[in-house]
């Protein structure tokens, strides 16, 4: 369903390209694990995959959109439907509540909230562990419960492809676990997911893993 093309990316200054003339092929349904060391590319690379980041060349083919040439409002368009980024650094909103976080997909436009979205995000939390912290601030939060906030949030708007980039960075064994254990299950129900990790343990549980070294497979 993503099919990336001679990706190059070069961060002006630096001495090499971050990703280097990489081709990747994601299919639908499919659990990919990306490993590496600090420095290869990865964050680059899903950054160019999720269309955060814009490649110096190459293509990034999405259900036949080139999301690297598109316009803008349709990357917005994509990123606010159809793909969800989860980070180590979790990037929840720190004065919005638990929920509030689940439903930013929802806010924004000029339509309120609906009850019906609202009642969503909740079972979302729930499923993800954090029933009775729905009204809880980012800040009270732990490292494995905003992480799972972040989930809840990718699963709101029905996600088809979640890129995530060190979801079990900072987190204890236990809590890591559960967080690959949520991302498994989301898989087998249908979601595609492309996951940066350092620790080969989680990256088998996935369906396929590559190992990235200087910008490229
Ligand atoms: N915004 C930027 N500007 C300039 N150089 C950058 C930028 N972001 C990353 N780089 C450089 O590009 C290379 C790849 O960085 P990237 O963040 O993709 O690596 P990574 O594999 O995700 O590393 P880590 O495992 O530490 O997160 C590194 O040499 C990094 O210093
Ligand atoms: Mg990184």
């Amino acid at each position: 369903m993503l099919h990336a093309r001679n990706i190059i990316k070069h961060y002006p200054g630096a001495d090499r390209p971050a990703v280097n003339a990489l081709d990747l092929d994601l299919a639908e349904g499919e659990f990919l694990s990306i490993l590496g060391k600090s420095g290869s590319g990865k964050s680059t690379l899903l950054g160019v995959l999720s269309s955060l980041v814009l490649p110096d060349a190459g293509q990034v083919i999405y259900k036949g959109l080139d999301i690297c040439s598109c316009s803008e409002k349709e990357r917005n368009h994509l990123r606010a439907t159809e793909f969800a980024v989860v980070f180590q650094q979790h990037h929840l909103m720190p004065y919005l509540t638990a929920l509030e976080n689940v439903l930013l997909p929802f806010m924004g436009g000029l339509t309120p909230i609906r009850a019906e979205e609202r009642r969503k995000a909740g079972a979302l939390l729930e499923r993800v562990g954090l029933g009775g912290k729905e009204r809880s601030l980012p800040g009270k939060l732990s490292g494995g419960e905003q992480q799972r906030v972040a989930i809840a949030r990718a699963l709101a708007k029905n996600a088809q492809v979640i890129f995530a980039d060190e979801p079990t960075g900072s987190l204890d064994s236990a809590t890591g676990g559960a967080i690959m254990e949520l991302l498994r299950e989301l898989n087998r129900e249908g979601v595609s997911i492309v996951m940066v990790t350092h620790n080969p343990g989680y990256a088998e549980q996935s369906h396929r893993v590559l190992t990235m070294t200087d910008g490229r497979f």
